[in-house]
């Protein structure tokens, strides 16, 4: 059976509402996204070129937008809406342990 690792990245409080905060854990550049309160973990490198999306990625209308080439991410599932990027987000399952955000590295 394939083992998971658990990695902690940070407190939820960390992040603020609206923000993509950068993290680099595991040799992998992490996005923590927090939006209406919601919490979503998401590689940061654009599909497209691999733009760091938490320096050149911006949120709007439940969108991550890549600024580099304006490729729009779903926020829910990573899938690219529009632009050029043709593969979706790599989404990290995550746990919330007395406020710290643990991702699930497969
Ligand atoms: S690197 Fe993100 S759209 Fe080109």
């Amino acid at each position: 059976m394939a083992s998971v690792k658990k990695v902690k990245l940070c407190n939820v409080r960390d992040i603020n509402e609206g923000e993509i905060k950068g993290f680099r854990v595991e040799n992998k550049n992490i996005m923590v996204i927090k939006i209406d309160n919601k919490i979503y973990v998401y590689d940061a490198l654009c599909t497209h070129r691999n733009c760091n999306l938490a320096r050149m990625g911006l949120l709007k209308n439940n969108r991550i937008i890549c600024t580099c080439h304006e490729t729009e991410f779903d926020i829910e599932t990573g899938k690219p809406i529009s632009g050029l990027a043709r593969k979706p987000l790599t989404k990290y399952e995550f746990e919330v342990e007395d406020d710290i955000i643990n991702i699930i590295i497969p």
